[in-house]
């Protein structure tokens, strides 16, 4: 009976392990909102209104079908490109931090997510 409910899970995981193949890897939502509130990303940004940034929804807009989007937007959260605030003046755009510094995975999954935003 043990086995056979090892068994059933190991079932499962495969299967959801199927689902998630047509994505390149399993989108971590609550990582990237997470990483996203720890980098205040959210004072200037929201996922489909405009505030200083662009909605996450129209950047995805953006780079829909464009090869290279997410390293587009990982080099946008990581290089501090100067930005122009809604008041008229300009800023180096927030570099992402996270644990362990410049994690890579994190800063795939979060610009992931920003590019997943679709609207309602
Ligand atoms: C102080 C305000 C501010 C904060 C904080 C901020 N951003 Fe931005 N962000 C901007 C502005 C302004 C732009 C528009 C830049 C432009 O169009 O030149 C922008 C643009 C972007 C873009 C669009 C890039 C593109 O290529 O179109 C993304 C994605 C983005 N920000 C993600 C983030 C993330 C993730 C964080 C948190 C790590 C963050 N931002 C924090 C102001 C901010």
């Amino acid at each position: 009976m043990k086995s056979l409910a090892a068994f059933a899970s190991t079932a499962v995981l495969a299967l959801s392990a199927t689902a998630f193949s047509t994505a390149v890897y399993a989108l971590d939502v609550e990582a990237a909102k997470g990483l996203a509130e720890q980098n205040n990303c959210m004072q200037c940004h929201s996922l489909r209104k405009d505030k200083d940034g662009p909605s996450f929804m129209k950047t995805a807009e953006k780079y829909k079908g464009k090869a290279g989007a997410v390293d587009e937007v990982i080099k946008h959260m990581t290089l501090g490109k100067d930005v122009k605030l809604a008041d008229g003046t300009s800023e180096k755009h927030k570099i992402a931090k996270t644990m362990p510094a410049n994690d890579k995975a994190q800063l795939k999954n979060l610009a992931e997510y920003v590019l997943s935003i679709q609207p309602k």
